[in-house]
């Protein structure tokens, strides 16, 4: 069974739903957006929107704006979910973003987008984050986890193949997982206050992590 925020993407090419389809599939979308919270949610590396879509289902309070540093797949997302004139998307970096819109949101959402990037930028990337939620506002961290296990290996070798051979996704500057503490210390680094991390791997083949923070409250 599909979930029916896909039928946002029904109007692209067939290669196209096909990879939307299969996003959903292989990593636990619906559990991050189960956990977003507030109105005004920002997805930081949206890829096509498929996490956006997901937000926007059955919330017709609630405004995502979708960044992207590819420029090709923020054509695709505006194509498709960016037609709910709730969705907003741009091929910017989350750096201009906090540029323009500090405080601006109360949830950001960053998903299998750290693994990607180069580990030297981790800090200004989560700073960036940092500026752009709400004081209160929540940081949901969706990555897959560098827990020595064969999936760590299997994931990592699945991404590589996205990145270099099939050409589906843009990394910048890197490809490689972190542990869950790693992630934990660059979050907290950044000035959020750690909820929870949870595995998220049981029923994929990836080790999938979910990891929640909250900014301060200003009096805090
Ligand atoms: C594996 S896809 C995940 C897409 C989406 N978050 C999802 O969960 O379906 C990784 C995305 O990160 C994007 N990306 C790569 N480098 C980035 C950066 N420096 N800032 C933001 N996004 C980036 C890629 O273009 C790609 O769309």
């Amino acid at each position: 069974m599909h979930h029916p925020s896909l039928k946002a993407f029904a109007s692209l090419p067939a290669k196209e739903r096909w990879f939307c389809r299969a996003r959903l599939a292989l990593a636990p979308l619906e559990r991050v957006a189960a956990r977003a919270s507030g109105t005004a949610l920002l997805d930081v590396g949206c890829g096509h929107g498929v996490l956006a879509a997901l937000l926007l289902h059955e919330h017709p309070e609630r405004r995502v704006v979708g960044i992207d540093p590819d420029a090709r797949k923020i054509a695709w997302a505006k194509e498709s979910v960016g037609k709910n004139p709730n969705a907003e998307f741009r091929a910017v970096t989350i750096e201009t973003l906090a540029a323009e819109r500090p405080a601006s949101f109360d949830c950001v959402i960053i998903a299998d987008v750290l693994c990607l990037i180069a580990r030297s930028t981790w800090p200004s990337f989560l700073d960036a984050a940092f500026r752009l939620v709400r004081p209160g506002g929540r940081l949901l961290l969706k990555d897959a986890e560098n827990d020595g296990s064969w999936r760590a290996v299997k994931a990592l070798w699945q991404e590589r193949l996205m990145v270099h051979v099939l050409r589906r996704t843009v990394s910048t500057g890197g490809i490689g997982f972190a542990t869950r503490d790693e992630l934990a210390a660059h979050v907290t680094r950044a000035g959020f206050l750690l909820d929870d991390i949870v595995s998220q791997a049981r029923g994929y083949t990836a080790p999938h992590v979910l990891l929640t923070a909250h900014a301060p409250n200003r009096s805090a």
